[in-house]
């Protein structure tokens, strides 16, 4: 079995799928692995590294895709409508399968090409999250490192500092910070913004969030009513809320909000446009210097004001949306991706001769397949159909 690992084009995209480590796994499995030449060149891994670890290097995608089994990505591939790169889909073959995080609750046509081309596609975001496949689970290995760089993008446009300071020259006030959604990502906000000694408080639709937040030493400021109770779905996501809802939220998240410094969207909902959060009248009530970051901003973003891979000052405030803010931290975003991606696959490789057979009755491989044979088979995209 052959795998190849591809090297990322999209802009800002400085992540790659494969590390040392997990080659050497893959190796150590009896699996051929090619990496595209520069794969890691942006996560600092060097072709030799690769090398040093048993993969060969191939000279460009296409030589790495020649006779591929596996291809593991990190962002789905450029087709032809799109001028960030060559089509990379186009260089793939029937018969491969394509392991990636393939946004397809959103992108649905591409899972219509990924058929048209015979490509068998698993996109990791739709890992089961039980506790079998923490392991495997991106969206969290991801969301973790993008909530904690987002409490220093904070820091590096808030012209303050964040813990209390008693001085000879007197005392500096503690930063307030807050943090919308406490999820994966949020749940790292706050931890990181309590170490670096900021004062902080959190929200969610969620009541199961209370807990966790209070745990991590912030306070829990939240609309609780007999909606938010149902507000979690059977697999731990929110759920949409009503006009209702989020009318008795707005009143309390304005109120909440013109006395924080810094504000740390994370809130999403899976498969849909981020709900709006923070108006533009909530953004001109915070104090000038401010600062929000609006990780959210690649589903829509939770600010209204967010423009995606700007910051942008609105009455002082500056609004901070990077996109792509796990690619910031690549060597360790590439490092736990990678992994989560071999765990993915070592379970249905088999050890004696490095042959790859998916079993089809484990969730963790059902629950991610798009495409099998040039038909869609997920249940979610087939639901979107009717
Ligand atoms: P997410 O990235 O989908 O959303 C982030 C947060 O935004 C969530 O906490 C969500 O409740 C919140 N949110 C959505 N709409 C909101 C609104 N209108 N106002 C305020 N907040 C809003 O969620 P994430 O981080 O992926 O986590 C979802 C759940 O899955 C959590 O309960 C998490 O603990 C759980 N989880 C379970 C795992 C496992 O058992 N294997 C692994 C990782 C997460």
């Amino acid at each position: 079995m052959k795998i190849a690992v591809m090297k990322e084009r999209r802009a800002n995209e400085r992540r790659v799928a494969a590390t040392p480590e997990t080659v050497k796994k893959f190796v150590g499995l009896g699996v051929d692995v090619v990496v595209e030449a520069g794969a890691g060149g942006a996560a600092h891994i060097a072709d030799s590294e690769f090398q040093e670890a048993g993969a060969v290097i191939a000279a460009d995608a296409a030589v790495a895709l020649t006779g591929a089994d596996v291809v593991l990505k990190v962002r789905r591939p450029l087709m032809d409508d799109e001028d960030e790169g060559p089509n990379e889909l186009a260089l793939m073959a029937k018969g491969q399968a394509l392991v990636a995080m393939l946004n397809p609750l959103i992108r649905r046509s591409d899972c219509d090409a990924y058929a048209a081309a015979g490509i068998d596609a698993y996109a990791m975001e739709l890992m089961p999250r039980i506790t079998r496949a923490q392991s495997m689970d991106v969206l969290s290995s991801q969301a973790n490192l993008a909530g904690y760089k987002a409490v220093l993008d904070a820091t590096e446009e808030y012209d303050r500092a964040l813990p209390m300071m008693m001085t000879a020259a007197g005392t500096i006030a503690p930063a307030k910070v807050f943090v919308m959604g406490a999820g994966v990502a949020g749940l790292q906000a706050i931890a990181t913004a309590r170490r670096l000694g900021a004062v902080v408080s959190a929200t969610d639709v969620r009541p199961v969030a209370k807990e966790q937040v209070e745990s991590l030493g912030a306070k829990f400021v939240m609309v609780e009513d007999e909606e938010a109770a149902q507000a979690e779905t059977a697999a731990g996501y929110a759920k949409e809320m009503s006009d209702e809802y989020q009318k008795k939220q707005a009143a309390l998240i304005a109120e909440t909000i013109a006395k924080q410094d810094i504000v740390i969207c994370t809130a999403l909902i899976p498969g849909r446009t981020a709900p709006t959060l923070v108006t533009e009248a909530m953004v001109a009530s915070m104090r000038p210097g401010s600062v929000i970051v609006d990780l959210a901003v690649e589903n829509g973003g939770n600010c209204a004001l967010s423009k995606m891979g700007e910051v942008v000052e609105a009455k002082g405030v500056k609004i901070v949306g990077h996109s792509n803010f796990p690619a910031r931290l690549a060597v360790d975003a590439s490092s736990l991706y990678a992994r989560n991606l071999f765990n993915f696959l070592s379970p249905h490789i088999d050890g004696e001769n490095g042959n790859l057979s998916f079993d089809f009755e484990d969730e963790t491989v059902s629950g991610v397949c798009l495409t099998r044979d040039g038909s869609i088979i997920h249940p979610m995209l087939s639901e979107k159909e009717s």
